[in-house]
């Protein structure tokens, strides 16, 4: 089964099924809510098929941006291996075509080993599983543009690397990357078959080395007409996300940037890791204190339904916020960043225990918007007063162009190729 990729048909598409298990499970669902609410229906509407394609190729942004979050990534950043910029071509290029092939369902090859067939075998381990929804998202980084592959004329407008921000604690093994790869899926090996065939193809090039991955889970962020899943901090993520046509085209894609080609967005990936030892430990008022929602109801302190729109300007009998100014939602909310909005689009991660048996978890944070400036904005602000920086720490950090999607026949980035 085929889900477009074009925005209209494709919520076209969810809008029906969430019609029909949305009036399914209440009859109140089609009622309309007041004009305070957030427009986002609060039936949860998440199936899965695995037989979903999400097409690759198309005349917009690519896939993977504004497609609904699928339940599994794998994200992985490279390193250039080359001075030419014909191997970064021949990269892309065969990246696009292993992709689009992937996103069917298909092998990238035979599945034979390697002596016989050469690169052009596939590995096998995603045979039978279906498309999943697969979507593979390139980018690429700032050192794309740098002089030494003779692209610097062609870099997007505001390609560069995220200036230092506050509670920054970068480990070097988890940052940087001249090129990524953002792989979701409904099925966690599908996304893994993906990012293993592509790294492959990658070292056969010549053109570029593995850097730092992720492998995530549980979607920590909704898509239109989605259920909001919860982080692992256990509060419901992404309940006032980018969901409407027309914030994507207002905060997530460029129009005529970069020169060769606009509809492409900006990608900053954090691998924030979360203390959770220390967080179990604190009391659940506290905890509320800290999102400024309610851990169950995920409602607003100033609300009682998940989407009630935030009352920042509340006070109490004492004169306090409901809202603490120096909670999460407070400090990151729109109304008090001049109305600036970015696209979260978040997984957890885990990697089990840590050398002294601390359990290894965190949020790989994904946003797209189109100036990564906006996510400067956010994170200066959050990194300086967020009361959830005792809980956690920005231990990874990368930025890429995300280029618009290729037609059919073509592939990601040829047009800066000349
Ligand atoms: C481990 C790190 C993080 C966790 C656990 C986390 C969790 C949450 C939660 C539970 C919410 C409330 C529900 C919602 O509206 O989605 C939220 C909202 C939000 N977060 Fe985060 N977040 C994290 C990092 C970040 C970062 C790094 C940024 C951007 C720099 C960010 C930006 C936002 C924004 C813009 C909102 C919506 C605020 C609103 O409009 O009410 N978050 N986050």
């Amino acid at each position: 089964m085929k889900m477009s990729k074009d925005r209209a048909s494709t919520s076209a598409k969810l809008s029906r099924r969430g019609l029909l298990v949305g009036a399914a499970a209440s009859p109140l669902a089609a009622i309309a809510l007041p004009a305070a609410a957030e427009t986002r229906p609060s039936e949860p509407v998440d199936h899965v098929n695995l037989n979903m394609e999400v097409p690759f190729y198309g005349s917009g942004g690519q896939a993977g941006v504004e497609t609904p979050p699928q339940r599994y990534i794998h994200f992985m950043t490279f390193d250039l291996t080359t001075v030419n910029p014909r191997d970064l071509q021949v990269l892309l290029a065969r990246w696009s075509a292993a992709i689009a092939q992937m996103a069917k369902g298909e092998t990238i090859g035979q599945v034979e080993p390697a002596r016989e067939h050469g690169i052009g075998f596939d590995t096998g381990e995603a045979l039978d599983l279906g498309p999943a929804s697969l979507t593979v998202t390139v980018g690429l980084g700032p050192e794309v543009f740098s002089e030494r592959l003779g692209l610097a004329a062609m870099k997007p407008q505001f390609l560069r690397e995220l200036e230092h921000l506050p509670s920054d604690a970068f480990l070097p093994q988890f940052t940087g990357g001249d090129l990524s790869l953002q792989a979701c899926a409904d099925d966690p090996q599908v996304a893994y078959h993906a990012i293993r065939d592509l790294a492959r193809i990658a070292k056969d090039t010549g053109a570029a080395s593995t850097r730092w991955t992720v492998m995530g889970f549980g979607r920590a962020s909704a898509g239109r007409n989605q259920a909001t899943p919860r982080n692992l901090l256990g509060y419901k993520d992404g309940t006032r996300n980018i969901a409407e046509p027309e914030d994507f085209d207002r905060f997530v894609w460029t129009r005529d940037d970069p020169v060769w080609g606009g509809m492409g967005s900006y990608q900053v990936a954090r691998k924030i890791k979360m203390h959770i030892e220390n967080w179990d430990v604190d009391r659940v008022s506290d905890q509320n204190n800290v999102f400024g929602r309610f851990k169950v109801s995920g409602a607003p302190l100033t609300g009682t339904d998940e989407f009630d729109t935030p009352d920042f300007g509340k006070t109490d009998a004492e004169g306090n916020h409901v809202i603490p100014r120096t909670s999460h939602i407070s400090l990151a909310a729109h109304e008090n960043n001049d109305g600036i909005k970015i696209l979260r689009r978040s997984y957890n991660y885990t990697e089990g225990i840590n050398e002294v048996g601390l359990l290894s978890a965190g949020l790989l944070f994904i946003s797209y918007q189109n100036d990564p400036a906006h996510f400067e904005r956010l994170q200066q602000r959050l990194g300086a007063a967020d009361r959830l920086n005792e809980y956690i720490s920005h231990i990874g950090s990368a930025i890429f162009f995300v280029p618009p999607a290729p037609e059919e026949g073509h592939y990601i980035g040829q047009q800066m190729f000349g």
